[in-house]
C-alpha cells in the first residue's frame, strides 16, 4: 500500500493525482482537442535526469497551452526473475513534490499495479533490436518496458512524450514501436545527466553504498578514455574498448560493445554513428551508461 499521506504536501489545485486507469482514460476524455498533452514515463525516484524530461516536454507544451503527465510506476513486467524489483527505490511523496515543482499537471501513479495488467497475456514485443546489449541477459526487460510504454502511450495519448538518451537501447526500441504501431505524437529525447562527479543519474544509484559509488566513478572514467581515444583518430573497436575489463573493474561487467548507433548490430569499426554501451555492477547494483562515437 502506497503511503496516503503523500499527496497532503501538493497543492491539488495545482496537480491532479490519478490512481486508477479508469480515472485516466476520463481524465483524458475531458481533455478538449485544442489542448495539447505531454508526457513523461518514469518508475520514479525522480532526480534531475527526469526533471530535465519534465522541463523539456514543458517546454514543448508550455503551462496553459495544454497539461504535463508524468507516470509513477515500477512496473513489474520489466523486471526479469531475481532482478531487483523489490529493492527498487521508492519515494513517492518526494517524487510529488518535485513533480509540482516542474510544472506536473497530472500524476497518473496506480494505486494497484495488477490494474496495469488486466491479464499477462498481451505483449509488445520489438524484435531484432531487443536482443542485443541489455537484452541479452535481460531476456524479457524489454518486452515489459515495451508494453507498459504502449498501454500508458494509449491511456495519455500524448502530442509528445519525452524520454532519455542514458536508456540509449531503451529509446531505439521505444522509437521503433511508436513508428510500427502507429501510435501517434511524437518521441522526443533529451542528453544523460550526471552527477558532478560524472556518474550517470539512475534511481539505482540509492542502492549503491559508499565504497561501490567510489568505484562506480570507472564508468564515467571509462567512458572519458574511449571518447579520447576515438577524437585521437583511433576507429576500431579492438584498440577502443581495449582493457575495459580492467578499467571498470572491481565492477562484475555484463557487456562492453560497440553497436550501430541504428541497428544496434555490432561494428569493428566506426565508419558511421555507433553507440559504445556498457553495464557492469557495483556491489551488485547494475548500472549502464553510453557514448555515442559519430564518425
Ligand atoms: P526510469 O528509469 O525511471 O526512467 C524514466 C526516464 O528517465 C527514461 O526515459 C530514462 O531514460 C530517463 N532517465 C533516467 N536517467 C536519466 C539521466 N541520467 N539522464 C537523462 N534521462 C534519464 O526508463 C524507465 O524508467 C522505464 O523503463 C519506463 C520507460 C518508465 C517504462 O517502465
Amino acid at each position: 500500500m502506497r503511503s496516503g499521506t503523500a499527496t497532503s504536501f501538493v497543492d491539488p489545485a495545482s496537480m491532479k493525482i490519478i490512481r486508477t486507469v479508469p480515472e485516466l482514460s476520463g481524465w483524458r476524455a475531458a481533455v478538449p482537442s485544442t489542448e495539447h498533452v505531454a508526457f513523461v514515463p518514469t518508475m520514479g525516484f525522480l532526480h534531475a535526469g527526469h526533471l530535465s524530461l519534465l522541463h523539456d516536454a514543458r517546454r514543448r507544451v508550455p503551462s496553459g497551452t495544454g497539461p504535463l503527465v508524468l507516470s509513477i510506476f515500477v512496473n513489474p513486467t520489466q523486471f526479469d526473475p531475481g532482478e531487483d524489483l523489490d529493492a527498487y527505490p521508492r519515494n513517492e511523496a518526494q517524487d510529488l513534490e518535485l513533480a509540482e515543482s516542474a510544472g506536473v499537471d497530472v500524476v497518473f501513479s496506480p494505486d494497484d499495479p495488477g490494474q496495469m495488467y488486466p491479464s499477462r497475456q498481451t505483449w509488445v514485443n520489438v524484435e531484432g533490436l531487443s536482443s542485443t546489449l541489455c537484452g541479452e541477459s535481460r531476456p524479457n526487460h524489454f518486452r515489459g518496458v515495451c508494453t507498459v510504454v504502449a498501454k500508458l502511450w494509449m491511456l495519455v495519448r500524448p502530442d509528445v512524450a519525452v524520454f532519455g538518451e542514458k536508456d540509449y537501447q531503451q529509446l531505439a526500441i521505444l522509437r521503433r514501436m511508436h513508428a510500427d504501431l502507429f501510435l501517434g505524437g511524437e518521441v522526443a529525447s533529451m542528453p544523460i545527466v550526471r552527477e558532478d562527479d560524472g556518474l550517470a543519474m539512475s534511481s539505482r544509484n540509492a542502492n549503491l553504498s559508499p565504497s561501490a559509488r567510489a568505484q562506480a566513478l570507472r564508468l564515467p572514467a571509462f567512458r572519458s578514455e574511449v571518447l579520447r581515444r576515438f577524437e585521437a583518430g583511433d576507429t576500431e573497436v579492438s584498440t577502443l574498448l581495449a582493457g575495459a575489463e580492467d578499467a571498470l573493474a572491481p565492477g562484475v561487467v555484463d557487456y562492453v560493445q560497440a553497436v550501430d548507433a541504428s541497428s544496434l548490430q555490432p561494428v569493428e569499426r566506426v565508419a558511421a554513428p555507433t553507440l559504445v554501451a556498457f553495464a557492469v555492477r557495483y556491489g551488485g547494483v547494475r548500472l549502464i551508461d553510453n557514448v555515442v562515437l559519430l564518425s
